[in-house]
């Protein structure tokens, strides 16, 4: 177990004239490093919680802790400093070009000009667009997918610890999306943030969360890694929600090295030709495995760790496996 970054006791949030709360009760911790998801239908807590950590709404009763501080007695200027916060439709000033949107924090800390020219481009770069092209253009004069990585670059200049992402790529077309997505994901191995990311995309929250947090009417229903989730819904809501697209999304989330036959002595290693095999990466999901299997047409790969060492295989057949039988190997 790591360290626990955010703490909610006992949240609740009930806004006025409203007779029901938008978030009951909740308890949780978030762990510094992971990447949290936070998934559920229209209406059911998902922004409000997010806004209660940067204090945009102030809980009606319960508290929120950062590293076991309670954030309500701390300046909200210096709270939100710890974090970015990214919205769907970005949240970008028109009137400011491309370079000025992304230096508003640094500015306010008051940093010399120098070094946020340097932070400028470095972000810019981080979310693969050309400093040279994009620093002096305005907001209207991007793309939509383009407005989204100013967006991310603008809530990481000051370095924040957390990040915080209400359905940031909701509006953006399903390809631009998915290199989105895949580009967070580096950005998160790179940086190593706390990420909380509501979406109400179930594919969305299961590649991008290591932990999954599903909500309905204000209440937290499940919270763990979508793997567990898949194979034990807690109750009726989160296995309608997550049963879809069920086998296919397992073998997203599983790797080849959780199901693979190891290897284990040189024997059977000299009896493995790898001539004409296809050889895979440990940490490839399932679904990439499946994909080669069914492109080549073969009936298993070879899987490698980091310095191309054999280290077992993965037949077309254990692709086959049932439900309880997965849950059985990954629980080991
Ligand atoms: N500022 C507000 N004033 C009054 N009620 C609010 C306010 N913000 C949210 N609510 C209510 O609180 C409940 C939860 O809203 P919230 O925005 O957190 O849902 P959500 O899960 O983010 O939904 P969506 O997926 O549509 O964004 C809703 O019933 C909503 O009407
Ligand atoms: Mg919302």
């Amino acid at each position: 177990m790591g360290d626990t970054l955010i703490q909610f006791q006992d949240v609740t949030k009930r806004f006025k004239k409203s007779d029901k709360s938008a978030v009951k009760e909740t308890s949780l911790g978030i762990e510094k490093g992971s990447f949290v998801t936070i998934l559920g239908t229209s209406g059911s807590g998902k922004t409000t919680l997010l806004k209660m950590v940067n204090r945009l709404y102030e809980p009606t009763s319960g508290q929120i802790f950062i590293y076991g501080e309670d954030i309500s007695s701390m300046k909200v200027t210096e709270l939100r400093r710890k974090m970015g916060y990214v919205i769907q439709n970005t949240g970008l000033f028109p009137h400011m070009s491309i370079e000025e949107n992304i230096a508003i924090v640094p500015k306010i800390l008051k940093w010399d000009k120098k070094k946020i020219n340097q932070r400028v481009d470095e972000l810019l770069e981080l979310v693969h667009l050309d400093p040279l092209q994009f620093r002096t253009r305005y907001p209207s004069q991007l793309s939509g997918g383009q407005q989204q990585r100013v967006g991310l670059a603008r809530a990481m200049a000051s370095d924040p610890e957390i990040l915080l992402m209400d359905e940031p790529f909701g509006a953006i077309d399903a390809i631009t999306r998915v290199s989105l997505q895949d580009e967070l994901l580096q950005i998160q191995k790179k940086l190593n943030k706390t990420i909380l990311f509501v979406t109400h995309d179930i594919d969305e929250a299961l590649k991008l969360g290591d932990q999954l947090i599903v909500m309905d009417e204000g209440i937290v229903q499940q919270y763990g890694r979508p793997i567990d989730i898949i194979l034990q819904p807690a109750n009726e809501f989160v296995s309608k929600l997550v049963q879809s697209n069920n086998a296919f999304q397992l073998l997203g989330l599983l790797k080849a090295e959780d199901v693979m036959i190891p290897i284990e002595n040189q024997g059977e290693l000299a009896r493995l030709s790898i001539e004409n095999e296809w050889l895979v990466d440990k940490g490839e999901s399932l679904k990439h495995v499946l994909n080669i299997l069914l492109e080549v047409d073969k009936e298993q790969v070879i899987v490698v760790d980091e310095s191309q060492e054999i280290q077992g295989i993965v037949t077309f057949e254990q692709l086959k496996l049932n439900k309880k039988e997965i849950a059985a190997a990954v629980s080991e």
